[in-house]
């Protein structure tokens, strides 16, 4: 089997890499092993592959059962941290047209505050047998709250006193709304470890309940998650490249580059980007400091943001996401007047140009000034999926400790919230 996850890049040598933070991704990692590091209350996800509590996961996996069971569509309420990471593996994972006759569709809501979506999710499953996960680590978030209090009254009128074993809420152990409704009302329920920030999250009942609704395997997921975890336990950037690309993204920093574009060719990965924008953006957006992080879905985005990655201002660095290998291919048919010219192209498959046309962006851009990382993935599979989860959770701790910020804080979060409660005249927030 190909390696689970390799990173080329040629823009700076180990030698500079290791003089500029080799020291401080040593001792950095030692704060992490000893629980040190500013916002060490949060390290919960580091040991999660291997120490997620295992009746915990049987639990979620007989409940994920039971939810496909009883439902054609599932919906799912959360946002942020409790959201993105379902939705990405899922979107990953999932085959793009059509819908699975195998599993339940799973549809997302609590995310928008858009009363269309909102109207048009209730008559999307009326017609179906329904289910709701809701999951809020604090349990008092506005958007979720809000599309958990209409979609409650749905199941109750339509379910009646059988609505509660249909819903299932994923919160704090003990404090918040959420707890308190779940507790009065009966829903099986998940608990957020404390430890465990919501952006950090997937690999808790957070993401894995949803994951293992879609059918996907959240075994391997973990699994893989797992082996990344065993991969990055050296406190060496030279052969830890988590460490190695936490290092080159504050180095670009220094040198100007406060823009990261993540970059992919696999369209099902789009929503992995968004993910990763949270992920960063949360984690290192605070203080005055920190890499803007982008995405672009290529060769889409060729077409449109091309030309000013390849040619505007250069503060640009882009890192690029590559499967090695993939299940799915096609062949590109010869025709005999070859009017389009592309009978070149008819030996090869799809995905092999897909690669070209990776190879040629990579060198353009280069060319251009940009700097690029290079990450390559094994397979297009839960394993390896959860494997790179691993590796950006561990990366983007380590890149916003060497940056100088607590990884783990969200303070800026709370000023539009504020804002929404006094313009609303929520209780205890008016003017
Ligand atoms: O990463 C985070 O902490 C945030 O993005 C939260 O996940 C998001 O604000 C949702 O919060 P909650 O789960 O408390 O509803």
């Amino acid at each position: 089997m190909s390696e689970s996850l390799k990173l080329q890049q040629n823009w700076v040598s180990m030698d500079e890499l290791e003089k500029e933070f080799g020291e401080a991704v040593r001792n950095f990692h030692q704060q992490m092993e000893e629980g040190t590091s500013v916002g060490a209350d949060f390290l919960g996800w580091r040991k999660l592959p291997v120490e997620l509590d295992q009746e915990e996961l049987k639990s979620v996996i007989e409940t994920a059962e039971r939810l496909r069971k009883q439902a054609e569509v599932v919906v799912v309420i959360g946002v942020g941290g409790s959201y993105l990471g379902a939705r990405a593996v899922q979107d990953a994972l999932s085959p793009y047209f059509g819908k699975d006759e195998n599993n339940p569709e799973v549809i997302f809501a609590g995310h928008n505050l858009s009363g269309a979506y909102m109207n048009q999710l209730l008559k999307h499953v009326d017609d179906k047998e329904v289910a709701v996960i809701v999951i809020s680590k604090s349990g008092t978030t506005t958007e979720p709250a809000i599309a958990f209090r209409i979609l409650l009254e749905y199941m109750e009128n339509r379910y009646g006193a059988a609505s509660n074993e249909r819903i299932v809420a994923i919160t704090d152990q003990s404090k918040g709304a959420l707890r308190e409704l779940a507790n009065r009302s009966g829903f099986t329920t998940f608990i957020v470890p404390d430890d465990v920030g919501g952006r950090f999250s997937v690999l808790t009942p957070v993401g894995l309940l949803p994951i293992a609704v879609s059918g996907i395997d959240i075994l391997q997921l973990l699994e893989g998650a797992k082996s990344a975890m065993t991969a990055y336990a050296s406190d060496d950037l030279q052969t830890n490249s988590a460490y190695e690309y936490a290092a080159v993204r504050n180095h670009l920093l220094n040198k100007g580059y406060n823009i990261e574009i993540l970059a992919s060719f696999t369209p099902n990965f789009a929503t992995f980007h968004e993910w990763w924008k949270q992920l960063f953006g949360e984690s290192e957006g605070k203080d005055g400091k920190g890499i803007y992080p982008a995405s672009v879905a290529y060769p889409t985005d060729l077409h449109s943001l091309g030309q000013y990655v390849q040619d505007g201002r250069r503060e640009i660095f882009e890192t690029f996401v590559h499967f090695a290998n993939q299940d799915e291919n096609c062949e590109i048919p010869t025709t005999e007047d070859n009017l389009d010219g592309l009978n070149y192209l008819s030996d090869k498959k799809m995905n092999e140009i897909n690669d070209v046309t990776l190879e040629a962006t990579m060198q353009a851009h280069k060319d251009g000034g940009v700097p690029i990382v290079h990450l390559t993935v094994g397979q297009q599979d839960a394993y390896h999926i959860g494997y790179t989860i691993y590796f950006f959770e561990l990366a983007c701790a380590m890149s916003a400790y060497l940056l100088g910020v607590n990884p783990f804080d969200q303070p800026g979060v709370e000023e539009y919230k504020n804002n929404i409660f006094r313009m609303l005249e929520k209780p205890g927030y008016t003017n």
